[in-house]
């Protein structure tokens, strides 16, 4: 797989990747064989809590929450928005698949979404700066961006940030039950908008996946939406990885110049392809 000499299958996958968004690719069994396979498609680089790898399964504790270590449904999102980029893909190894009849991979295209928005609305995806926390329940990574939902690159290329809990409950991983105070919300009654008709959208096109064992998914976090289904069977077992693209330059100024300026950011500045 290394060396530039891409595999038919490879190309297959890259093909299906700038086509669809998405690939699945099969027949990997051990994280050496994960890691060498995306390392044709990016950068790995750490996550929340600074290791390139997540294990996405269900512990204690989380149980009354909207976050990846619970069983619960978690709602239309990209990953991680509050990083400067957000990684340009995400990747989930299924070690152990759920045997529930939950537990899918949802993912649908955010430029048809944007674009069957009233004119305002797709306006304010693309002018309403929103502070996206850099870190999530568990994680101690950053400390976030400031970021419209739409944001232009240097090279004309737009990327999307999303997230319907951060829009409607202010925060990534919130409690199932509770309320929310409007005026706490980063865009107040319309980013709860957007977010419900994200939330249809997504319900009526969503591609449904149910990543089969030794296989990895992945997708373009820059311009698709995901979420996940809800599901019992608690020997469900997923790696996770981030992937940064190693961008052009213009791109990681532009990038740069657009960075929180409140924040330093240690861990996005250390960040292969993040531009310093
Ligand atoms: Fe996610």
């Amino acid at each position: 797989m290394s060396g530039g000499l891409l595999s038919k299958n490879d190309l297959r996958a890259r093909s299906e990747l700038d086509e669809q968004g998405y690939t699945l690719i099969g027949g990997i069994d051990s994280d050496e064989d994960a890691e060498r396979t995306l390392q044709d498609f990016g950068l790995l680089v750490p996550q929340y809590d600074g290791a390139v790898r997540n294990q996405v399964k269900a512990v204690p504790g989380y149980e009354n929450y909207r976050y990846s270590k619970s069983v619960n449904t978690i709602l239309v999102h990209s990953e991680a928005p509050g990083w400067n980029p957000p990684p340009r893909y995400l990747a989930l190894h299924c070690r152990t698949q759920a045997t529930c009849g939950g537990g899918h991979t949802d993912l649908v295209e955010a430029w048809p979404f944007v674009a069957s928005l009233p004119a305002d609305l797709r306006d304010q995806m693309r002018s309403q700066v929103v502070h996206w926390p850099g870190h999530n329940t568990a994680g101690v990574a950053g400390k976030g961006a400031c970021a419209p939902m739409i944001q232009a690159t240097g090279s004309g290329r737009e990327i999307v940030r999303f997230s319907y809990n951060l829009l409607t409950r202010g925060h990534y991983d919130p409690p199932i039950d509770g309320a929310s105070d409007l005026d706490a919300l980063p865009l107040g009654q319309v980013g709860v908008a957007l977010a419900e008709r994200a939330a249809g959208f997504f319900a009526e096109r969503r591609t449904r996946i149910l990543i089969p064992e030794r296989s990895i998914l992945i997708w373009d976090n820059q311009r698709m939406f995901h979420a996940r289904s809800a599901y019992r069977d608690s020997r469900r077992h997923l790696t996770r990885y981030w992937l940064a693209e190693d961008s052009p330059a213009e791109e990681r100024t532009a990038e740069r110049a657009s960075a929180d300026p409140t924040t330093t950011d240690s861990a996005t500045r250390d960040r292969p392809g993040s531009g310093s």
